[in-house]
């Protein structure tokens, strides 16, 4: 047994960067994970895995449709799946390693099995009982299941058994337009399968600026992935290799069957809190196992906090992290902060799209007078010489005070180029703020300087 000022349950970027600032903020700190290794869903099965394999299908993707244009000739790659599989391993390895080290470097315990709370002040880990001032529960998501869909993670898989599906499906079903369901696609679209996706909604990526919804579905389509929209799915039929996928037209209730060889379910996921015990001591949880937390993360029982995928909000890595840090700042008696209204958001499709702030169809459900600046990569004198003009930046600001409101873009590399304007809003910059920088060219960032300008006097290029 030990004792600890912090133990933080779960290693996943909520977690393990909670773990890392609370020692650094000189408290004795240890982290609980079962898995064998740290990073949690994002390094070992999420973000980081699937980013390997959307780089590798890109670099395919850049070979098949703009090599030759470019005067690169010769004979496309062939995909050698087993091998881009391994490179994906060897991305996890390095990064969860990197956590590892770390760990090591800030002198945080890496309490190895699955921890549960047994009281307050106390956390349990296999036999062992280590005593914590403060516990951080930080133990993430996992897939929420759909009716009548049985995972088997081979025919019928969640978002980790699709970064490592046996082969190449001839056709896959995805069952869900989110952000899993139309990075994944992409992903197996570019390496040659047929991709449908199955959406209940009438649009993809719920939640997302309208213009921007449109502009997607359009760029993947034309990329090869089929719509399938308003359509609940009831079941799936699978066998050892093919599946049978029911779903129900909204419009006209009429039924539909498609076939697949392999389906990802990519419908959501659910607050991970089982097995903690929770309930036992007194942490309020809603009904779907969310924890409930008050100011500075704080649970219903003093001295538990929870951050991340466990509590409410967007179930995002970097949201997850910022708490995590916040929380240590607060544990550690400073002032911890997240500003919920700069949170990005990013889809690593090819174009990628980032968005910020509010949309243009929140703006008017508030009733609030907001100027559009809008800019197509088109003009932007980079992006045409790398074949990636598809897209555009599009900016938000109030009519009046001309305060940057929201981001919403689709282009090349946009994910990186939202943060821009993510100071921008931290410093409740107006768009010719933005606007009056200088931005070096040629970059694709002048889109974003473009479309702060078309905010006031109008963009140059356009
Ligand atoms: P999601 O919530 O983004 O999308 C799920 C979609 O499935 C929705 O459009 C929903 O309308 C649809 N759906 C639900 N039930 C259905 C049914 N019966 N038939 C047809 N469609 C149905 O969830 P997703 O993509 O699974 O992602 C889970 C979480 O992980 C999200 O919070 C997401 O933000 C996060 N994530 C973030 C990434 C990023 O930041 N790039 C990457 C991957 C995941």
């Amino acid at each position: 047994m030990a004792s600890y000022d912090v133990i933080v349950i779960g290693g996943g970027p909520g977690g393990y960067v909670c773990a890392i600032r609370c020692a650094q903020l000189g408290l004795k700190t240890a982290c609980v994970e079962a898995r064998e290794t740290l990073g949690g869903a994002c390094l070992n099965v999420g973000c980081i895995p699937s980013k390997a394999l959307l780089h590798a299908s890109h670099q395919l993707h850049e070979a098949e449709h703009n090599f030759a244009a470019m005067g690169l000739i010769g004979s496309a790659p062939k995909v050698d799946w087993k091998r881009m599989l391994a490179y994906k391993d060897e991305v996890i390895g390095q990064n969860t390693k990197g956590v590892e080290f770390l760990f090591k470097k800030n002198k945080v315990d890496w309490l190895k099995g699955w921890g549960s709370v047994p009281q307050a002040g106390k956390v349990k880990v296999g036999d062992e009982v280590h005593e914590a001032k403060n516990i951080v529960i930080a133990t993430g998501s996992e897939p929420a299941s759909l009716p009548g869909v049985t995972v088997d993670e081979k025919v019928v898989v969640t978002s980790t058994g699709a970064l490592e599906l046996p082969r190449i499906p001839k056709k896959l079903v995805v069952i869900g337009a989110g952000v899993i369901g139309l990075e994944m696609g992409s992903v197996y679209a570019r390496l040659g399968s047929e991709v449908t996706v199955v959406e209940y909604l009438d649009f993809i990526t719920p939640g997302m600026d309208g213009e921007i919804q449109k502009t997607l579905q359009r760029t993947l389509k034309k990329q090869g992935l089929e719509f399938i929209l308003g359509a609940a799915v009831q079941g799936v039929e699978a066998t050892k290799t093919k599946a049978k996928i029911a779903y129900k037209l909204r419009k006209d209730d009429s039924d539909h069957t498609l076939e697949a060889d392999a389906v990802l379910v990519a419908t959501g996921r659910r607050a991970y809190t089982d097995g903690l015990g929770l309930k036992e001591i007194g942490v309020e949880t809603t009904e779907r196992g969310v924890v409930k937390t008050g100011a500075h993360w704080e649970t219903s029982v003093p001295g538990i906090y929870a951050i991340g995928d466990c509590i409410s909000g967007p179930m995002l890595a970097h949201k997850a992290e910022d708490e995590g840090m916040a929380v240590a700042e607060t544990i550690a008696g400073q002032k911890g902060h997240v500003n919920y209204g700069v949170i990005p958001g990013v889809v690593y499709t090819w174009p990628e799209v980032a968005a910020v702030g509010q949309t243009e169809e929140q703006l008017k459900e508030a009733g609030r007078k907001y100027k559009v600046g809008k800019f197509s990569f088109m003009g932007n004198g980079r992006a045409k010489a790398n074949f990636a003009g598809e897209g555009f930046v599009k900016l938000l600001a109030d009519a009046e005070t001309d305060r940057i409101l929201g981001a919403h873009m689709i282009g090349p590399m946009v994910g990186d180029l939202i943060h821009e304007i993510c100071v921008a809003m931290e410093f409740g910059a107006a768009a010719e703020d933005v606007a009056r920088t200088c931005h070096a060219h040629p970059t694709y960032s002048e889109a974003v300087r473009e479309a702060a300008l078309a905010c006031g006097d109008g963009p140059i290029h356009s």
